[in-house]
């Protein structure tokens, strides 16, 4: 085999054998949001490129070095989406859903694209799952999103991440904690790297997430944004913290928190594992209450997060979380000659009808290779359908993890019969 190209670098494929984990992790998630409110939104894979240098904000290194920009046969600068909360604004805009009743809460699946360099748990494309919450100020909102974050980890299974939380201000604050920390990077200017240089008079915030060794030892000592924050932020965060402490959830005050997109103001939030390497970040988000202004909409309180599906099935593996996994087949009706296939064809068709998992041969192959195929599928039980079946109208149906063989009419009502025979089986082992 001569493969003409492999899958591009930072990008992976999810296969056949993992899908019912991802499919599992994706249903928990799903039922413990909507029980919060939440409906999922579905926006386009790419934007315009000024929707994310305008909102994720154009000093970041999202912005400023990873991504995936393109001008379209028509000459419009595209770009293929780094992450999600700016084009579900543009979306809550564009249709005007700041005039349904507020807070609109909101839900998505989606694939990323980042131009990072690619290690464990960091790739060019990856997958999120994130919540939007538009239109409230109050700190209850923040608890009950960061609980809701704590318990999908928790109906997971997961153990092994912890919360760290952080206010990083508003705009009234965050201009004395720039000149503090312009004062800061100033004394060491000749250091930075040159991104950072520029970072230095427009947003030196960006400085403390950037990802080079030297400008992050340099960020280590610099002044925390909490010792600067205003008695309205200061209280915001207070307030969140007393309905955290109120809902049993932990979380420790992490100072160095300040994410690494521009729309944030007050309450930062990460769940971070140590147990899957430098990438350890499997969800972040908090509030963002200027961002639906930024992009063109009314003053719009808001808060949302997003967490790394590639990053938590890693946590979920390295802990040997159990996935469970529904039976891939029922029954394999297995046939002897074109006539008993005819019939098998049939049956399975009634069974699927009813939610059955049935499979018949649509190969052509052997009674045994078909019973051997039926094995490699895990068939939960078997039925071989010949001419005698066919005279007599009745196949014997085996539980394939017993071994009892159970006479079942093939005629009539055959779905019912096998849909019966497994009730009695699950009944007689307990299951
Ligand atoms: P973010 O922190 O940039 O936030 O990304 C959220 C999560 O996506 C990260 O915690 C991580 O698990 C995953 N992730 C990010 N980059 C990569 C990568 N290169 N490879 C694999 N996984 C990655 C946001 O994207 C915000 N939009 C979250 C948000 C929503 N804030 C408010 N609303």
């Amino acid at each position: 085999m001569a493969l003409i190209t492999k899958s591009v670098k930072g990008t992976q494929d999810a296969l056949p054998k993992d899908i019912h984990k991802l499919q599992y992790i994706e249903g928990v998630i799903l039922d413990k949001v909507t029980s919060h409110g939440y409906k999922e939104i579905r926006v386009p894979v790419f934007e315009h490129t000024e929707l994310f240098q305008r909102g994720v904000g154009d000093t970041t290194d999202v912005v400023q070095k990873e991504m995936y920009t393109f001008d379209d046969k028509g000459g419009r600068s595209i770009t293929l989406r780094p992450e999600g909360t700016a084009g579900v604004v543009r979306s809550f805009l564009e249709h005007g859903l700041f005039n349904e009743p507020l807070p609109q809460k909101l839900c998505y699946f989606i694939s990323c694209y980042r131009y990072e360099k690619p290690q464990s748990g960091r790739l060019r494309e990856f997958h999120q799952f994130g919540c939007e919450c538009l239109g409230t100020a109050s700190p209850a909102a923040d608890a009950e999103l960061i609980a809701m974050v704590s318990g999908i980890f928790d109906e997971l299974g997961i153990s092994d991440l912890h919360l760290e939380i952080n206010s990083i201000g508003c705009p009234k604050c965050r201009k004395h904690y720039h000149e503090a920390l312009k004062e800061y990077f100033s004394a060491r200017k000749d250091e930075l790297c040159p991104t950072c240089l520029g970072r230095l008079e427009r947003n030196p915030m960006r400085i403390l997430d950037c990802k080079s060794p030297i400008c992050s030892e340099i960020a280590k000592g610099a002044p925390k944004v909490t010792d600067f924050l205003c008695e309205e932020c200061r209280d915001h965060f207070e307030k969140t913290k007393k309905y955290l402490d109120a809902m049993d959830i932990t979380y420790t005050v992490n100072p160095s928190i300040v994410r690494g997109l521009d729309y944030y103001t007050k309450t930062v939030f990460e769940f971070v594992s140590d147990k899957i390497g430098a990438q350890g970040t499997v969800c972040g988000g908090g509030r963002y209450d200027g961002l639906v202004e930024e992009i063109g909409g009314p003053s719009t309180p808001s808060l949302g997060f997003a967490m790394g599906i590639e990053r938590l099935l890693m946590v979920m593996e390295a802990q040997g979380a159990e996935f469970p996994e529904v039976a891939p087949c029922n029954i394999f009706l297995a046939s002897m000659g074109d006539e008993a296939n005819i019939k098998s064809a049939q049956l399975a068709k009634e069974l699927r009808s009813i939610g059955v998992a049935a499979e018949f041969d649509i190969v052509g192959r052997s009674v045994k290779a078909q019973m051997k195929y039926a094995n490699k599928l895990g068939a939960e039980y078997t039925a071989v359908i010949g001419e005698s079946e066919l005279d007599s109208g009745k196949v014997k149906v085996k539980n394939m993890k017993t071994g009892a063989e159970t006479e079942l009419g093939i005629d009539e009502n055959f779905d019912d019969s096998f849909l019966q025979l497994v009730f009695a089986d699950s009944f007689a082992t307990g299951e």
